[in-house]
């Protein structure tokens, strides 16, 4: 079983630095907090480490691996960054962006963690795990700490009841603030492309770029762009019913904001992502909501219409894939 590593006290924080750093070493992935959600990372330059993330998830293996650095510099040496990429890393560095760059030539970034691809997930996160990938000296390629095609880990304890008996150690940093991935972002042509809406809400990168950030066209652009984003992913046991007004019975409710809405009384659980309709909070709630009204031993889940603003575009993006029909998931 997996030791938890708690980093509330400084003492603790050295210790789970040195446990991490001893696993990493040995080519093995350590589970970490970050703002984000918790990652299973390993050595980015190292063959054996990459490999050992993708068989503990189960991953498909043509799904490149976003690399953690200690800051922008470290980025700087293994990727080639864009003015406005620049720009970017500037703005929101440490924090959920994750800017997809030109590898350097001989930048040690290991294929298997890129998948082949000539280009290069980035971001830095804050905290915890900057300080480790500062201590241990190489970039860190971690993706969500959760068997592949599941819900990401919010918590030490999701990650310890999916990945508990495959991994030696998890760090726990108490539950992610941000509480759903980074955004992905790729500038081409002066263009800021979007590849998966995330912690930071493109009007927020609009603010600080004075562009207007460009989706997809179509959801099956996304697959060919970020092969990762494959339609069905976070998926529960459970199926998930989006823009409920009703609840079924047998059926738990994720309801947002301060609205009651009929059945509700007699749902099997009711969980409700921001009683304020404060898109943030919900955010921060999704995964570990999902995952309990799953846990109910509910037929379905029903869920409540959220904004398609700031961050409702990544939650609506999160819940899209809930409830894509299974089988097609990465
Ligand atoms: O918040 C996060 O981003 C979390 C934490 C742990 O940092 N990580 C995460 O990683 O969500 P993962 O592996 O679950 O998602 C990585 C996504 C995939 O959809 C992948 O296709 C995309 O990033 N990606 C990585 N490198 C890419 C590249 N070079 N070009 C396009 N997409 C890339
Ligand atoms: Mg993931």
């Amino acid at each position: 079983m997996a030791r938890i590593i708690p980093i509330a006290l400084e003492k603790d924080k050295v210790e789970a630095i040195a446990a991490a750093t001893e696993v990493l070493m040995r080519q093995r992935p350590v589970a970490i907090p970050t703002e984000t959600v918790y990652g299973l990372a390993a050595d980015a330059t190292h063959p054996a480490a990459i490999t050992s993330i993708y068989e503990t998830k189960g991953r498909p293996r043509f799904n490149p691996l976003i690399c953690h650095m200690a800051d922008l510099a470290m980025a700087e040496r293994y990727a080639l960054f864009d003015p406005i990429s620049r720009q970017l890393a500037a703005a929101f560095w440490p924090g959920p962006l994750t800017i997809v760059l030109p590898l350097r030539e001989n930048s040690g970034i290991h294929p298997l963690a890129t998948a082949g691809l000539d280009t290069l997930g980035i971001r830095v996160p804050v905290g915890f795990t900057a300080e480790l990938i500062r201590s241990f000296g190489r970039p860190l390629a971690a993706p969500s700490a959760n068997s592949s095609g599941r819900i990401s880990p919010t918590t030490a304890q999701h990650v310890e009841a999916d990945l508990g008996g495959k991994i030696d150690v998890i760090v726990d940093g108490g539950p992610c603030p941000v509480g759903v991935e980074s955004t992905i972002v790729k500038v081409e042509s002066g263009e800021i492309r979007l590849l998966r809406p995330g912690g930071i809400d493109a009007e927020a990168i609009e603010a600080v770029t004075g562009k207007r950030v460009v989706r997809p066209k179509a959801s099956g652009t996304a697959a060919i762009e970020a092969p990762g984003m494959l339609a069905s992913h976070y998926a529960p046991d459970a199926s998930v019913r989006l823009h409920a007004t009703t609840v079924a019975e047998g059926e738990a409710l994720i309801a947002f904001g301060p609205g009651d809405i009929s059945g509700a009384s007699t749902a099997r659980a009711v969980f409700n992502l921001s009683p304020r309709g404060d898109l943030r909070e919900a955010a921060s709630n999704l995964f570990d909501f999902l995952k309990k009204a799953d846990a109910s031993g509910a037929t379905g889940i029903a869920v409540q219409s959220i904004p398609e603003e700031g961050l409702g575009e990544a939650i609506n993006d999160r819940l899209m894939r809930a409830a894509a029909p299974r089988g097609t998931e990465g």
